[in-house]
């Protein structure tokens, strides 16, 4: 037993997974959709006053202002734009987007969805290796809309993280889709997902992400949770996370995107190893 190395491989993989990550978004995202000047005038000042009234207020230092352009330059540096703004900014982002919703309820995407994940039946088993470790997780339900009629067809993007905490396509040496699935609704919009039980998730401690929480003190952990994207035709987009109960992290996920209406009820199996969770979803009309 090393316990040095499995460190070294763990933050070597962590190394990778924000680079990665800005890779990603450059791939999905193109140049970025045009926003008229006034708006842009109106944000940028906004933002830029807000920044300028915490220097007044907490009588900001040379050394202090110093401070922030070397980390600031780092986070570019490190690849980790995506993380940064995913964990302390998307939480908002998708309150305002989604407070008009009666359906479920959305949280944040993070830096991690690829799409295009493979497409098994409405039973199936979401790509995993032969050996995968974890507790056996059969996640099923049904998708409705805000009516009650169930969405034959619907499709479910599922993507999460392994029992080490780490997601395919982000640390090296998982396979390509391992954990990432795609699974269309039988006739009665129902679903059954074959996986594993996620660990928790670190941000990974090693980039300019990490350097900022190590030095204010904080942790660098969200709780367990599935990523979900859930849609059809005629109705709008879900994208969502799944919450176990009991993790530590359920109340002061660093994300800030548990809602008490995310969290599962996982029960035992009654034959085989392993739990089964349920858990429907209400679609919005568009
Ligand atoms: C981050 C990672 C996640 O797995 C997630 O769901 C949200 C944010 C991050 O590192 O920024
Ligand atoms: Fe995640």
């Amino acid at each position: 037993m090393s316990t040095t190395n499995d460190i070294d491989e763990f933050v070597a993989r962590a190394a990778e997974s924000g680079k990665n990550a800005t890779d990603r978004f450059r791939q999905r995202e193109s140049a970025g959709s045009e926003t008229d000047s006034v708006r842009v005038s109106r944000l940028a000042s906004r933002a830029i006053q807000a920044i300028n009234a915490v220097v007044i207020d907490e009588r900001v230092t040379y050394d202090e202002y110093n401070a922030l352009k070397t980390w600031l330059i780092r986070v570019g540096e490190d690849g980790e734009w995506p993380l940064f703004l995913d964990v302390f900014l998307e939480h908002s982002i998708e309150q305002v987007a989604n407070e008009h919703r009666s359906g479920s309820k959305g949280t944040i995407e993070g830096p991690y969805y690829v799409p295009g994940a493979p497409e098994g039946p409405w039973n199936g088993e979401i790509p995993m290796r032969a050996d995968e470790s974890g507790r056996p997780l059969v996640f099923q339900g049904q998708v409705r809309g805000i009516d009650g009629t169930p969405l034959p067809g619907a499709k479910i993007e599922m993507w999460h993280a392994d029992s080490d905490g780490f997601y395919s396509q982000f640390a090296p040496g998982i396979a390509e889709w391992n954990l990432r699935g795609t699974f269309l609704a039988g006739d009665d919009g129902r679903f059954e997902v074959h996986t594993i039980q996620p660990a928790p998730y670190q941000i990974p401690t090693d980039g300019a992400c990490g350097q900022l929480i190590a030095a204010a003190g904080w942790h660098a952990w969200r709780p367990a949770h599935l990523h979900l994207k859930v849609s059809h035709e005629g109705y709008e987009l879900l994208t969502t996370q799944l919450y176990f109960p009991g993790d530590p992290h359920n109340d002061d996920d660093i994300a800030g995107a548990v809602k008490p209406e995310l969290l599962l009820d996982p029960r035992p199996r009654a034959s085989e190893d392993g739990y089964v969770a349920t858990y429907d979803f209400e679609l919005d009309p568009v």
